[in-house]
């Protein structure tokens, strides 16, 4: 009798927490690129010099293979293929980024280019054609050079700018857009680009350049998203969010002190932005003001480098965002004693002053930086679900990469995807409101700082073709079976002698 009251229980509680075995049918699946990555037509028609431009033109030593993204996969002659690999892949949505100094050549909006318009019209519309949604980035890293010569995301003008460009792309596109999202990866933007040297514009002004860069972004982000809620929502009615870079950090151990030196380093790396759009108080994370402000005093800087937010900015910015995404990629560990590394005095990383641990049975990608951590988007989820009051999330990215050599049988990319959609299900079962995952990258592409030699794409492309000829990997053929079916099927075996576009697409 016990046994039987017993086994009743536990099937009533199985039955109130069902897993999640399927996607649901409105999950947005897609897959993510950004304009300098893959367009080409680097001064195509009156496209500007952006600061991508700048740093590969004049430092093409920094960069790993010495290479540039002038042409890349030249998506700016080539765009029409890459929408039918979108169909290819039985795709819902599309994220991709929009160049401003493709559409705003002076930066500014005494000028609009037709031909850059025209570019992205032909875009969109194509997408629009086949019934795949388009979510677009306004500012993912390419920012006008001539924006930049005034300071760029240091400028005090810099939120003003970003407003103007920010309607000019409403008014073009948002009869067809209905998904913005502002910046992409402000850490990335603001620590490696103004605090270090791992992105252009790679000003290494140690001190201060991340924090009044995070200001500013802040700040731009907010004003933008008015300038939509306000002018444009009402009639176009679409969402307009931000896509912050979340990998999950926790402690090593379970003291506390290891406990606080994760907070600091989650605050460093995605607090500064998330926590002035999305926490109730609003206003920079608490814990990393006061060591900053601390240090600073200590320093000798008249005033904390971490620039306060005036209560009337602390307003603006608060809940300034109708979905948060986050780029995904992996975990790691963080202590308060262990393997800490040396920082330049002052910086982001000496006021975090923690380090860094991944255990070495993690499965290593190309990418020194990127593995594949069990539970790594369950938890970075669960976590921002719970500590900003469950808002709305999208997968903006997750992705693997691999030497070219690896070639197309991408066992690890598709062992990773599926690992990742796992974690996808769990974070459902948990409850949080996540409406889409974006694989990166829908084609190989221009890595930023490492060139072409880290391969990301669920295609290959042969950058040396004179069409960026694009092949489908083996894990192209997986996630398209994934959409399809809304199941992850560990034993699918797909037959990948050709692929197709099944009807409807
Ligand atoms: C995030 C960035 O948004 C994207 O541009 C980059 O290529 C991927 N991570 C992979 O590193």
């Amino acid at each position: 009798m016990k046994l039987i009251i017993l086994i009743g229980l536990v099937a009533a509680i199985c039955n109130a927490t069902p897993r999640h075995s399927k996607f649901p049918d409105d999950f947005l699946f897609g897959t993510t690129t950004a304009a300098y990555q893959i367009e080409g037509g680097w001064n195509a028609d009156d496209k500007s010099e952006s600061i991508w431009d700048r740093l590969t033109h004049t430092r093409p030593d920094l960069i790993k293979d010495g290479n540039n993204a002038d042409v890349t996969a030249n998506t700016y002659t080539y765009y029409k293929r890459d929408v039918e690999m979108m169909r290819e892949l039985g795709l819902d949505a599309y994220r991709f980024s929009l160049s401003w100094s493709r559409i705003l050549p002076n930066g500014f909006t005494n000028h609009i280019s037709e031909a850059g318009v025209a570019f992205y019209n032909n875009y969109i519309d194509e997408m629009i054609k086949y019934n795949i949604t388009p979510m677009v980035t306004l500012y993912h890293w390419d920012l006008p050079q001539k924006l930049q010569d005034f300071g760029g995301f240091l400028n005090p003008d810099f939120p003003l700018w970003f407003e103007r460009y920010a309607k000019v792309v409403y008014e073009k596109f948002g009869d067809r857009v209905k998904h913005w999202m502002t910046f992409n990866e402000p850490k990335e933007i603001c620590f490696q680009g103004y605090g270090d040297v791992s992105k252009a514009p790679i000003l290494n002004i140690t001190d201060l350049g991340t924090y009044v860069c995070a200001k500013n972004l802040v700040l731009g982000h907010a004003k933008a998203y008015h300038a939509y809620n306000n002018l444009f929502k009402p009639s176009q009615g679409g969402v307009c969010g931000i896509v912050i870079s979340v990998n999950w950090m926790g402690p090593l151990t379970d003291s506390e002190e290891d406990h606080f030196a994760a907070e600091i380093a989650r605050q460093a790396a995605w607090g500064l932005y998330a926590e002035p759009i999305f926490s109730e108080q609003g206003g920079f994370p608490k814990e990393l003001s006061e060591i900053v402000a601390k240090k600073s005093a200590e320093q000798g800087y008249p005033t904390s480098r971490l620039p306060e937010l005036s209560d009337e900015q602390k307003d603006l910015i608060r809940g300034s965002a109708d979905f948060f995404g986050v780029n995904h990629y992996t975990s790691f560990f963080i202590s308060a004693t262990e393997n800490k590394q040396v920082h330049p005095v002052p910086s982001l990383y000496d006021d975090v002053d923690a380090g860094g641990y991944v255990p070495p049975e993690w499965p290593q990608a190309e990418s020194d930086w990127l593995r594949l951590a069990p539970d790594s988007i369950y938890n970075a989820l669960t976590h921002l679900h719970k500590k900003y009051n469950g808002p709305t999330f999208y997968i903006t990215e997750n992705g693997w990469s691999q030497a070219l050599e690896e070639g197309l049988e991408d066992d690890s990319r598709i062992k990773y995807h599926r690992a990742a959609l796992n974690s996808v299900l769990d974070t459902l079962d948990a409850g949080v409101d996540l409406r889409g995952y974006m694989a990166w990258t829908l084609m190989d592409n221009f890595e930023w700082m490492v060139g072409f030699t880290e391969r990301f794409g669920l295609y290959e492309v042969d950058f040396t073709s004179e069409q960026k000829t694009r092949t489908p990997r083996k894990s192209a053929f997986i996630y398209k079976q994934i959409i399809k079916t809304r199941v992850i099927d560990p034993d699918y075996e797909p037959d990948t002698r050709t692929m197709w576009i099944d009807e409807g697409h």
